[in-house]
């Protein structure tokens, strides 16, 4: 399914769509790049998985002008929209690959990102082993860094942190077009509890650290130290 399919949206409307979907969205991809620039190189390859329009791209070229970007993305359209927002006046160009990040082979890097793109990982067995892959294609030192929903391991407080996402939701539609969106995206989405991820990410070797979080959403960083 495409991004513009699964959101409901016009593709060309997604970064101000985005932002209405999810609180604290600006926050939680500065805080991606900040957490990749203080453990950076000068000069770093930076691996953005879902690259979608580049956003998250264009926040760690902000405070890395010298990195090159590989980004990944199975949508051919939404990679037309980031390759536009890359692009522009720069001597480096990025990378960008249509595929699935499951299956392309990641290449050797410094930092690995992701925003709203891993919870698209159904199952914890394929999350863990993808985390291994990514820890794999890290140089030493390297950084991986996760911004996305995770849910709590207690019942009560996951669904605590939907009624805030929904909140957030009701700024912009009613309940019925927000609990439509909900609807559709569970089709997709999974959202392992916060524990579980860093449990994952400890078990494939990282040193882990949750970095910034606004339930239900949060930034997971593993160093390969
Ligand atoms: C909600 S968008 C997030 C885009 C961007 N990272 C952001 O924060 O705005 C999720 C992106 O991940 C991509 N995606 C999801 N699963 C993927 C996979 N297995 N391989 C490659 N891209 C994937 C989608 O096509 C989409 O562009």
């Amino acid at each position: 399914m495409s991004v513009a399919q699964h959101l409901k949206i016009k593709l060309s409307e997604y970064d101000e769509r985005i932002r209405t979907f999810i609180p604290n969205y600006e926050e939680m991809l500065d805080e991606v790049a900040a957490t990749v620039a203080l453990f950076g190189k000068k000069q770093p390859t930076i691996v953005d998985l879902g690259i979608g329009t580049g956003a998250l791209a264009a926040r760690c070229l902000a405070i890395s002008p010298q990195a090159r970007v590989v980004g990944i993305d199975s949508d051919a359209d939404i990679l037309a929209l980031a390759r536009r927002r890359l692009s522009q006046k720069r001597a480096q160009q990025p990378t960008l690959i249509q595929g699935n990040f499951l299956e392309n082979a990641l290449p050797r890097c410094d930092a690995i990102v992701a925003t709203l793109a891993l919870h698209h990982i159904a199952e914890a067995k394929t999350k863990q082993r993808f985390y291994a892959q990514c820890f794999a294609a890290l140089r030493r030192g390297g950084i991986f860094a996760n911004g996305d929903c995770f849910m709590a391991e207690n019942a009560k407080l996951s669904q605590r942190y939907m009624e805030i996402w929904q909140r957030h939701l009701r700024r912009f539609y009613s309940l019925r077009q927000a609990q439509s969106f909900f609807t559709t995206w569970a089709d997709e989405d999974t959202y392992f509890p916060l524990a579980q991820e860093l449990v994952m990410l400890k078990a494939v070797g990282f040193e882990v650290e949750v970095v910034w979080r606004r339930a239900p959403f949060a930034v997971v960083m593993g160093r390969k130290s």
